[in-house]
This record gives structure tokens, C-alpha cells and sequence, in this order.
């Protein structure tokens, strides 16, 4: 590999003690292929294989850790244990060919569509609509059922571990339950649970702790523990930047193996206030420092673009549109053929890219999400 090129392919132990050989991962991607019941199929099997021999860590496509909290139409599944087989060969698939492997786990909360539930109710910290047309309001829950499901973040994390992952990243981003209990917006609640921002981290924190028992409690070997977050919403209220460093300053002190900032692209600024243009990866990089790893994502196509990012300090990137499109992006600079790496698509290309057909479907279907060329 060319010599400027070299820090991306340093080695990376964790808190919990998983060594990755190099600092690019493949960034959480739904690819809408996994059975009706949450199963793992063959098509996302082969995605994952032709993708996983390059990226030092693969982080899969979200998973549900409850029924209740789907999010997306055959999305993979992790809520119960007849799908431990099949975790674990989406596992083995990935690790065969030589990166480590990250299980995503969610719950959808008032993002999930009425029809991928079993009683077309989608519930929330508070009975708040999200502001999309046609969205259902969801029904609040109740102390009960929040100590419920934080309970299935540990028993998702446990079918994790028993399914030979090497870790779990906690999706608390992209305005999923965990960010609807840190916003504002969906979060209304008077009781322990909402309120002051300090209250609004409860559920985040106690996710946390949750899975990290479970982790004390099942895993022999070392086990990653990553968190994403969102840095801002346009909602108003919603969450500003002041609340997510406060918030990243706690993260930091949670003994998390790392701390991933989902962005549609590295560099840009605020979302609530187009004057201020500093990266928000960067703010919450220098805010937390080396207390815990961050991982950069967001529109980093090409070897260049990347180092330019690790430049800013951070001991991380995920890509992801790039490994759609390439999914030899990290061996192309490893053998020196960077050049050749694709960065934009055509409409003939899924098959030779390995693409499930829903998730093609998707991206032909949705301007303006991937360069897709005229041929
Ligand atoms: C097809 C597709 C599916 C995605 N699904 C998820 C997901 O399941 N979980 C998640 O946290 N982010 C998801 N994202 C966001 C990506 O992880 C990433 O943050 C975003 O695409 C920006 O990175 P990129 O420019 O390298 O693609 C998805 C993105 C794409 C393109």
C-alpha cells in the first residue's frame, strides 16, 4: 500500500480487549433481506461475505431487540432465541473472512411502521407524533414496559454473545427509542424518565448498564460494547448541540468500548444553525478527547478524503454507501489500486455488487441517496 495510506491499517485494542487489525469499519447498514420471522437469509449472508475481507470491523444492519420494536420490513431479528442460529452464522460469515463482527441492536419506537407490528401500534417515552406526514402517534409506555425493555437489550446482547459476535453497538442514534427518550421532542414525560436533561439520559444510561451485565454475566471471550448517537434534531424542541457534548461527557465516563456519531457526512456543521459550520464529529471529539474512541462516518469516499478525517484525531472511520458501492474498498488500498475504487453505480451493476433486491430496489428508487450514472 502507498505510505500515506499506512495509519488507516494500525492495529486497535479495546477497553474490553478485541483487537482489530486496521481503523475502518463497515458502517450499520439495513439491507431489508432477512426472513418474515427475523431469520438471516442467504442473499444477506452473500452481501456480508463479499464485503467483510478488508474492513477491520463490520457493524451488521440494525437488529430489533423486541417485537415490538420493528423497524423495518425484513429486518433481521434478535429477540428471540430460535434465531441464535442464524446470528450465528451471519457471525461466522464475517469473521471467516477475517474482520470482526458487531451486532447493531434497536428499538424502533415511533419510527416503526404500524404494519410491521403486530398490533400496528408503534409506542414512544411519550405519545408525540414524529413530524412526517401520515405518522401514527405512538402510545406512551409505562414504567413497566420500559424496565421490559431494557431487559431485552440484555437478552438481545446475550444471543449476541452466545451467537459468537464480538460485539454489540447500542443504536441510540437516528431517531430511534433511545434518541426519543434523549429528545425533547419525544420525550414529555414528568416522571423519572423524562423532564430535566439529566433525566432524559436515564433510559440511555440504564440500556447500558443492561447490556453490560450481560456481558459480565455471559461473555468468555473479550466483547465490545459501542454506542452511536445523533448529534442534533431539526425538531423544535429537539436536541442541541449543548445537550449531546453534556451528554457525550457522561459517555465517555461509561466504560463504553467506543462512541459512534452517525452523520450523513464528516464535515458538516450544525442542522439547527446553518452559521455555525464546525464538524460536529470534530466537537464531540475534542470533547470527549482519549476517554473513549470515536468513530467518524459520513460521505468519506475516497483513501484521501478518509486520512483527511483521521487527521482531525479520530481513531476511527465507518463507511458505508462506499462499500456498497466497492466492496473491495479497503483491499483496493491495500494493493495499491485505489484508483479503480467504484464511486458511483449503474443500473446493471447489482448483481456483480452482491445487492439484496429489496435494498437495490431502494437505492434506484430513491434520488439523490447514491450516485447512480446514466449508462
Ligand atoms: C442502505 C443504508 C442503510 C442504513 N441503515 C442503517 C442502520 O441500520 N443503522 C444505522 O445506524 N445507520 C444506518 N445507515 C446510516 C449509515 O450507517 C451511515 O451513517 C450513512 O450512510 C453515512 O455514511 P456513508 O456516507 O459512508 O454512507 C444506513 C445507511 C444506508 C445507506
Amino acid at each position: 500500500m502507498k505510505k500515506q495510506y499506512e495509519p488507516m491499517f494500525d492495529t486497535f485494542t479495546f477497553k474490553r480487549g478485541v483487537t482489530v487489525p486496521n481503523r475502518i469499519m463497515m458502517a450499520p447498514m439495513t439491507n431489508f433481506a432477512s426472513k418474515e420471522n427475523g431469520e438471516v437469509s442467504e442473499e444477506e449472508l452473500e452481501y456480508y461475505r463479499v464485503r467483510s475481507n478488508g474492513p477491520g470491523t463490520v457493524i451488521t444492519a440494525v437488529a430489533y431487540v423486541t417485537r415490538g420494536g420493528k423497524g423495518f420490513s425484513h429486518e433481521i431479528g434478535a429477540d428471540n432465541d430460535q434465531l441464535i442460529p442464524g446470528l450465528a452464522r451471519l457471525a461466522s460469515t464475517i469473521k471467516d473472512q477475517g474482520a470482526k463482527v458487531i451486532l447493531q441492536i434497536f428499538h424502533g419506537g415511533r419510527m416503526c411502521p404500524p404494519e410491521e407490528l403486530l398490533d400496528g401500534q408503534p409506542i414512544s417515552a411519550s405519545a408525540v407524533a414524529p413530524l412526517r406526514e401520515g405518522a401514527v402517534t405512538p402510545r406512551e409506555l409505562d414504567h413497566l414496559e420500559i424496565e421490559g425493555i431494557i431487559s431485552d437489550f440484555g437478552e438481545a446482547t446475550r444471543r449476541a454473545i452466545e451467537a459468537g459476535f464480538d460485539g454489540v453497538e447500542i443504536h441510540g442514534a437516528n431517531t430511534y427509542l433511545i434518541q426519543q427518550f434523549f429528545s425533547p421532542h419525544s420525550n414529555r414525560r414528568g416522571d423519572e424518565w423524562g423532564g430535566s436533561l439529566e433525566k432524559r439520559m436515564r433510559f440511555p444510561f440504564a440500556v447500558i448498564d443492561s447490556v453490560k451485565k450481560a456481558v459480565d454475566q455471559h461473555a468468555k471471550n473479550p466483547f465490545v460494547i459501542g454506542y452511536r448517537i445523533s448529534p442534533e434534531e431539526m425538531e423544535n424542541p429537539g436536541i442541541k448541540m449543548e445537550d449531546t457534548l453534556a451528554f457525550v461527557d457522561q459517555l465517555a465516563e461509561a466504560d463504553l468500548d467506543y462512541l459512534h456519531i452517525s452523520v450523513q457526512d464528516f464535515w458538516s456543521g450544525s442542522m439547527r444553525d446553518k452559521e455555525d459550520k464546525e464538524s460536529r464529529i470534530v466537537l464531540i471529539q475534542n470533547k470527549v478527547g482519549a476517554r473513549v474512541p470515536v468513530i467518524g462516518v459520513g460521505s468519506l469516499h475516497t483513501p484521501d478524503e478518509v486520512m483527511k478525517a483521521f487527521d482531525t484525531g479520530i481513531p476511527f472511520v465507518a463507511l458505508g454507501r462506499e462499500l456498497i458501492m466497492e466492496p473491495n474498498w479497503v483491499k483496493k488500498v491495500q494493493e495499491e489500486k485505489e484508483a479503480s475504487i467504484r464511486q458511483t453505480l449503474t443500473k446493471n451493476d447489482q448483481k456483480e455488487l452482491v445487492v439484496p433486491d429489496y435494498l437495490w430496489n431502494a437505492i434506484m428508487n430513491s434520488p439523490g441517496w447514491f450516485p447512480v450514472e446514466e449508462n
